[in-house]
């Protein structure tokens, strides 16, 4: 880093000697210097922290992927490199492996870390809430204690619309009610509050806590997407494999819902666009005695129906579905104000619902079985 940063002053300097006119260039060139960081990404090889690196490695910052491979595989990292045409240095291992961290940390010195490690099924996490717990909070923090004695103090998190749990009103803003309604939401919530102890009792620390809405799509590439193992929980994945004859029909889940056609409404954002989001993040991060939290949706709200009509629309396919009961634990309607990342990080998404539709339908045709 370091370097980088002297060899720019230098250029800085001659080119102002040299010629008065080159001083916006030797300005970027300098900015850009200062701007490229060494990034610990955890949970890289997951679908938003694969498209979160590619972002990165576009951007010119270094990346090391940590990740245990619990929900990816590393076929994922080729796929980055080969995009990107960038070398990125891959770690097989657990955020809760404390001495892996603390080599980690002393092998690179990290200026930053974007936290995605985590596990994200709501279903499995009633089944299994002690895993999550240990995991996804206990994992987190580790990581944290790791960062503080390695003198890293830069975090960009990953959050959860899920702890809005059932809004009293939508659109929804960082400054709405806080609660959780099932043990994955819990241990977001539970992170969030130690992220805000631990910038309280150091206010060094640069925090961003990014909640994100409804992630999908994929990259224009079609080469990296969304992997669920086994029969997917979330609407656009089981959709896809709807429409490439893996999965018979779409069940909508309740067609009661005080919205207008009485399914679900919710805030669907481009991968890509959430990927960007955390750039942003990182170049506006700074002190202070709290974490900036940001919601990361598009503010527009679509019903499982209008998703349906946009990806037959997309794929030129119909999607036979049937309306059966409410999913347990689902709300009626959730979407971002996402006024503050564009006020304050300059971010909005730049892709709307039929985009998302032709890159997820892309990446589903490419990759029938995923990244098998
Ligand atoms: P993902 O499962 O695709 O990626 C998470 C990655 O973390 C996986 O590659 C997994 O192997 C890894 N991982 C899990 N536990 C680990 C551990 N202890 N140590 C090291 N690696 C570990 O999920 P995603 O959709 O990319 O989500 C990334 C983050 O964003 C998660 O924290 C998730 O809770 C959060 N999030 C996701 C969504 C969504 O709908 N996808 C919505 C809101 C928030
Ligand atoms: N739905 C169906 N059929 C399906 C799947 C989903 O009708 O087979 C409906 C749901 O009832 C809901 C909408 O589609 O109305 C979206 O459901 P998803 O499962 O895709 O997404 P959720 O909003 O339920 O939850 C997702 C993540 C959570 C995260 C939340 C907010 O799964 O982890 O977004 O970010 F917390």
């Amino acid at each position: 880093m370091l370097d980088i940063i002297d060899i720019k002053i230098l250029d800085f300097r001659d080119l102002i000697e040299s010629n008065s006119n080159t001083n916006l260039d030797a300005n970027f060139s300098l900015h850009l210097a200062y701007s490229m960081k060494k990034i610990l990404v955890t949970g890289g090889s997951g679908y938003i922290g694969s498209h979160t690196v590619v972002e990165l490695l576009d951007a010119g910052h270094d990346v090391v992927i940590l990740d245990n491979l619990s929900n990816s595989g590393v076929g994922v990292v080729q796929r980055i490199e080969t995009i990107s045409e960038r070398s990125v240095k891959f770690i097989q291992g657990d955020i809760q492996d404390e001495a892996l961290l603390d080599e980690l940390f002393k092998e690179h010195s990290f200026d930053s870390v974007i936290h995605f490690a985590g596990l994200k099924s709501v279903a499995e996490s009633v089944a299994e809430p002690e895993r999550y717990y240990q995991n996804n909070v206990v994992g987190s923090e580790t990581l944290f204690n790791c960062m503080q004695q390695n003198s890293c103090n830069e975090l960009v998190f990953s959050s959860s619309a899920t702890v809005y749990g059932e809004p009293e009103s939508v659109p929804i803003s960082e400054g709405a009610k806080l609660s959780a309604t099932n043990p994955y939401g819990d241990s977001k919530l539970a992170v969030e509050n130690v992220l805000k102890e631990l910038n309280s009792s150091n206010p060094e620390w640069k925090i961003s806590i990014l909640r994100y809405f409804n992630p999908v799509a994929a990259h224009a590439s079609g080469m990296i997407g969304e992997d669920p193992n086994g029969i997917p929980n979330n609407l656009l994945p089981y959709i896809a494999q709807v429409a490439v004859g893996k999965l018979d029909r779409l069940a909508v889940f309740g067609d009661d819902y005080p919205t207008p056609d009485g399914t679900g409404i919710r805030d669907y954002v481009h991968v890509v666009d959430l990927a960007r989001a955390h750039i942003a993040a990182l170049s506006c991060i700074e002190e202070g005695q709290s974490p900036k939290v940001y919601n990361i949706g598009t503010g527009q709200g679509y019903s499982v129906l209008e998703v349906v009509q946009a990806f037959e629309k997309a794929a030129q396919c119909k999607i036979p579905y049937v309306l059966e009961p409410r999913r347990p634990g689902d709300i009626a309607s959730c979407y971002a104000d996402a006024s503050l990342a564009m006020k304050e990080l300059g971010w909005s998404a730049a892709y709307g619902l039929a985009q998302m539709m032709e890159d997820h339908w892309r990446w589903q045709q490419l990759n029938p079985n995923g990244y098998q």
